[in-house]
């Protein structure tokens, strides 16, 4: 088997992508279920299309375009990512993992390769959590790990439900529906780039994924009290955007305490209310991103978040609720996928390094389904979630062509 992938191409629909968003170039914005997002999803599935693949979307949008292998009825073999961008984002973060899998397909059907078990490629629905504020929606569905009834009710900043949204879009169907079947994955294989400095310090071009570390996210309203901000002396004031300050500062200090690196604590949203220049803010909304390698080390640093903003509320006489929208366990990749991409790297001389994603992935909520692995390729000076992002396009295409190699191994041929 002859694999060659075409750089060309793949990059140049890299950049066709790109231009399909609600940013100045090179920022890309694609929040899930704009008209922007519906339009870059149409042209991926007319590129399905065109490369022969047989194309469905489930009741939540999730796209599955399929090579049928020789044994349509075996479990099949995924790859797949996402394309929805947060605000001013950069053109690789999902795409690599969608592009280059539709690539890595074309490629194995020039070769003349014919798979035995079907090769999907999966393109995530709302893998980003800026419209829900929780990520990865769609594999969360796929995988049962949110119920249907959850999903449907969580809302957007205007207030519209995951139900409507998703209605407006075009996507009827019974959400309950989307979970996929016991099995259906016999593996599942994500290319991404890192999103970190690692590979591009070591000066490695690609990373196996060991282990997917444990996001939790959640929604911190503090109430106070209002009032003319020439009219309320200091010591009478419950001021909200101050105790918000205090409790962003904690959240700093637990992450930066917990004695490893490993933990991130990150506040991302800060929505301070009524908003006017001479008016004492009355009620803040925060976001709070916390993640770690390690699950017990990442509720330790939520519970020392939890003691410190109870002081706060006290001090400040303000009130502060936490809602917790997830809490995720870490995940291991399977020995068998990462045993793929490790043998077709060797196969071609090309040295990897084995490593930990920092980043969530759909890939985490796969592996609670299917054996999953991930690729990395390296980001320029580790950058993501900004418009300098960038991959060369060799890396990208060495990317895809392992990946390629891996998904033929997974699937097995059929001659
Ligand atoms: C995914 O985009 C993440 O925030 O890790
Ligand atoms: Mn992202
Ligand atoms: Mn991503």
């Amino acid at each position: 088997m002859k694999l060659e992938i075409d750089q060309q191409r793949l990059n140049s629909e890299i950049e066709t992508l790109a231009a399909i968003s609600d940013a100045e170039p090179p920022a890309v914005t694609r929040i899930v279920f704009t008209p922007t997002d519906l339009k870059a999803r149409a042209w991926v599935i007319s590129l399905c299309k065109e490369a022969g693949l047989a194309v469905c979307q489930d009741a939540f949008g999730n796209i599955f375009a399929r090579w049928n292998g020789s044994d349509s009825a075996a479990p099949a073999v995924g790859t797949g990512s996402h394309i929805d961008a947060i605000p001013n984002a950069g053109k690789y973060d999902g795409v690599v993992g969608v592009l280059g899998g539709l690539e890595a397909i074309r490629a194995l059907h020039r070769s003349g390769f014919r798979p035995r078990h079907s090769i999907e490629l999966l393109i995530f629905a709302t893998e980003e959590p800026t419209r829900f504020g929780i990520g990865c929606l769609g594999s969360r569905l796929l995988s049962g790990t949110l119920s249907a009834e959850a999903a449907a009710k969580l809302k957007d900043r205007d207030g519209e439900t995951v139900d409507e949204v998703r209605r407006k879009a075009g996507f009827n169907g019974n959400l309950q529906d989307v979970k996929l079947p016991k099995g259906y994955y016999r593996g599942f294989v994500e290319l991404h780039i890192e999103q970190g400095p690692l590979l591009e310090r070591a000066r490695i071009s690609l990373g196996i994924v060991k282990s997917i570390a444990a996001p939790a996210s959640l929604r911190i309203s503090i109430e106070g009290a209002g009032g003319h901000a020439g009219g309320v002396l200091m010591p009478d004031r419950k001021d909200a955007l101050c105790a918000a300050a205090e409790l962003i500062l904690a959240i700093e200090d637990a992450a930066r305490s917990s004695g490893a690196l490993d933990t991130v604590a990150t506040v991302g949203v800060c929505d301070v209310f009524p908003g006017a220049v001479n008016s004492i803010p009355s009620r803040v909304r925060i976001t709070l991103d916390i993640r770690d390698t390690d699950l017990t080390r990442r509720d330790g640093a939520m519970q020392t978040i939890e003691a410190a903003s109870q002081k706060i509320e006290a001090k400040r006489q303000v009130s502060i609720q936490s809602e917790v929208l997830n809490a995720d366990a870490p995940a291991d990749c399977a020995p068998e996928v990462r045993a793929a991409l490790s043998d077709s790297c060797r196969e071609h001389g090309f040295p990897f390094l084995e490593m930990v994603s920092r980043a969530y992935h759909d890939s985490l909520f796969l592996s609670r389904i299917a054996p999953t692995g991930m690729l990395f390729i390296p980001c320029r000076n580790g950058y993501s979630h900004r418009p300098d992002e960038y991959a060369t396009p060799e890396d990208i295409a060495r990317g895809a062509l392992v990946l390629a190699e891996a998904l033929a191994k997974l699937a097995g041929s059929s001659q």
